[in-house]
């Protein structure tokens, strides 16, 4: 079955008291939650431990981890590390991570098999710049990155891998995918799961939209049918607006 997935990515923003209290106010909002999303947060890695003892309700993600397992990889934080504070997923292959530190689709699949041979949920980021929408290779663009990205996966670790589809020119721009948009690429990325997988596999795969999603604009994307819940940045900063993105499933 499906999951329905609200996660709040908080990027490097507030410092440890301040995401504490933002945890503690994510937590209390979602214990009064309308809808059955289910809620992560991903604070950045000094919060997790800290965070950790402060949710029930509410999942915890990273926001990377290494594609090593240990060893002389200063600043580099593995999926053992993060498994050991009690976190649950982890956001792979961020348009950030992708532009900003040169991931690539291959060291983007190291890390995704070695997050789940460790336990760790993979929640999988995909996306074309406008460029490439524009110039019309947005389907090449994401087919290339879901398919290098997730290549030799068994159905069974599918099962534990979320997928975000996240435009880079929607990601803290203000300009959000139409629902029109969100839907066809969700069917393209789901029809693609069937090629590369099997149709159960792409029935029960739980895409999530993310760029510039807000509480006034999520009920919309969220009523497409191939629109899973949300992978949400500046939004899950506050926790009203966090929560009001989850209820407007
Ligand atoms: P945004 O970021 O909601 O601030 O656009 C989304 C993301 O980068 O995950």
């Amino acid at each position: 079955m499906r999951k329905k997935i609200v996660a709040g990515n908080w990027k490097m923003n507030t410092l440890l008291k301040e995401g504490m209290e933002l945890a503690k106010a994510v937590e209390k909002l979602e214990k009064e939650k309308t809808s059955d999303a289910l809620v992560i947060i991903a604070p950045p890695y000094t919060h997790l431990s800290r965070v950790k003892d402060l949710i029930q309700g509410v999942k915890l993600s990273a926001q990377n981890c290494a594609s090593e397992e240990g060893g002389a990889y200063t600043g580099e934080v593995s999926p053992d590390m993060l498994k050991s504070v009690g976190v649950e997923y982890v956001i792979i292959g961020h348009s950030e991570r992708r532009a900003y530190y040169g991931e690539d689709d291959e060291e983007l699949n190291k890390k995704t098999k070695l997050a789940l041979s460790k336990g760790l949920k993979p929640i999988f980021c995909c996306g074309e710049v406008l460029e490439e929408r524009e110039g019309g290779k947005l389907y090449d663009v994401i087919r290339q990155q879901i398919s290098v990205g997730l290549k030799d996966l068994s159905k069974e670790e599918m099962a534990e891998v979320v997928i975000a589809y996240e435009p880079v020119w929607a990601i803290g721009t203000g300009v959000v995918a139409s629902p029109e948009q969100a839907q066809e690429m969700h069917k393209f990325i789901r029809g693609l799961l069937v090629e590369l997988y099997d149709d159960q596999v792409a029935e029960d795969m739980t895409i999530l939209y993310g760029g510039s999603c807000k509480p006034s604009n999520a009920a919309e994307l969220f009523a497409n049918p191939d629109v899973d819940g949300g992978l949400i940045g500046g939004a899950s900063l506050k926790a009203e607006d966090f929560l009001g993105i989850v209820n407007a499933y």
